[in-house]
């Protein structure tokens, strides 16, 4: 067997591999709610085969979705709708999982393929954006952003925990923080973006309190028994990274300490100029470290889109996770042609029965 598809056991929950997919926005989301075309979806990307299938980022409050059609969980209709979602991933064979976050200064933007750039402000859609200081982003994402108070900081905290315990309610089994991308838990973390003079900013203690004190709430109400996950930029690729990546091990080290039980590996996106270098599996060498000096299982994307690689990061204890996102919008079966690539012994068994048992006695050519 290929150790992409070794089983990966973290707290009392069994992914059947070591392939997730990562949470992907799809922006098709009314009033924060789900439909027809997220459980479409979902369920289609489980019954491919993948362990682990994480719900795109998920609002704690409204002024928290990147767009005005992000999916939301402020509220008991939201989390109901989720259910559905978390029902058809179970459905698939996959671990329903999702990822909650607020989007601090990059809110209230335009739909991708629509501008991807911030609303005007006196678009009836559009609504002032929160972050820990007024400092805009910059290039696509011009608007300045209003400093949060300590009750605003407070607030934020605690719809994270309330949208935790919803999503625990709507039947999800993996809880992914968004602690990365330049949304607003990674904003505080940065210098680029914090430069607040209370105990939230300054120091790398006062940068670092949103997102252990966020962690420590949400530990209080997620089950002990459930994993607890983060995704968080550890780097910036601004050209001082030693110095980040550094600080983003310690970090992480004090996550676990307060309960996280894998980090998801990625990159920060807080500032529009930076030199990422983009290739293959360029955040594996990244991962690694992370995993072996925060002692944390990790998991990581970006690039990892053919089987062999996808298997080397595993094989290499590079990563526990492969997370393989654009790959698996163009082939939601991408882990039952990975198990062919990889010789898996019963590679159509990646996929349910009723798909399993036909294929493995087709041959296209006879
Ligand atoms: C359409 C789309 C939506 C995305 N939405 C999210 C998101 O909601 N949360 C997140 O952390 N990353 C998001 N990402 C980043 C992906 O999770 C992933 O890291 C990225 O696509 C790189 O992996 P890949 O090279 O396998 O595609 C998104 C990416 C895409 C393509």
């Amino acid at each position: 067997m290929s150790a992409l598809f070794s089983p990966f056991k973290l707290k009392d929950v069994t992914l059947r591999n070591r392939i997730a997919v990562p949470p992907m926005c799809q922006y098709r989301a009314v009033d924060g709610l789900s439909n027809e075309w997220h459980a479409v979806h979902y369920a289609g990307l489980s019954r491919g085969g993948a362990g682990l299938v994480i719900v795109e980022a998920t609002a704690v409050a409204p002024e928290g979705r990147i767009t005005p059609a992000c999916l939301g969980l402020w509220n008991d209709a939201q989390a109901q709708g989720l259910a559905r979602v978390a029902a058809a991933i179970k459905a698939g064979g996959a671990v329903p999982g999702i990822q909650i976050g607020h989007a601090g200064r990059k809110a209230s933007a335009h739909l991708p393929w629509e501008g991807d750039d911030h609303l005007p402000a006196d678009d009836p859609a559009a609504w002032e954006p929160i972050a820990p200081s007024a400092l805009a982003f910059g290039a696509n994402l011009p608007r300045v952003p209003r400093a949060m108070t300590l009750a605003d900081i407070q607030r934020v905290q605690q719809d994270f925990v309330d949208a935790a315990r919803r999503a625990r309610e709507a039947g999800f089994e993996w809880l992914e923080l968004h602690f990365a991308h330049g949304y607003l838990a990674q904003s505080f973390f940065s210098s680029h973006s914090n430069q607040r003079d209370d105990a939230y900013g300054g120091d790398a203690r006062g940068r670092h309190r949103f997102l252990l004190e966020t962690l420590a709430a949400v530990r209080r109400v997620w089950p002990e028994n459930l994993p607890l996950t983060a995704r968080f930029g550890v780097l910036e690729y601004d050209g001082r990274d030693g110095e980040t990546l550094a600080e983003s091990i310690e970090l992480t080290r004090e996550f676990k300490a307060g309960g996280l039980d894998l980090l998801s590996v990625s990159v920060g996106f807080t500032i529009p100029d930076t030199q990422v270098p983009w290739g293959p599996a360029f955040l594996a060498p990244v991962a690694e470290r992370v995993r072996r000096e925060a002692g944390l299982p990790v998991a990581s994307a970006w690039g990892i889109d053919k089987p062999a690689l996808a298997d080397q990061v595993v094989a290499r204890e590079q990563m526990d996770l492969v997370m393989v996102g654009r790959a698996h919008l163009a082939n939601p079966h991408w882990p039952y042609q990975a198990a062919q690539a990889l010789h898996e012994p019963r590679p159509s068994w990646v996929l349910p029965a009723p798909y399993a048992h036909w294929l493995e006695r087709y041959r296209p050519a006879d």
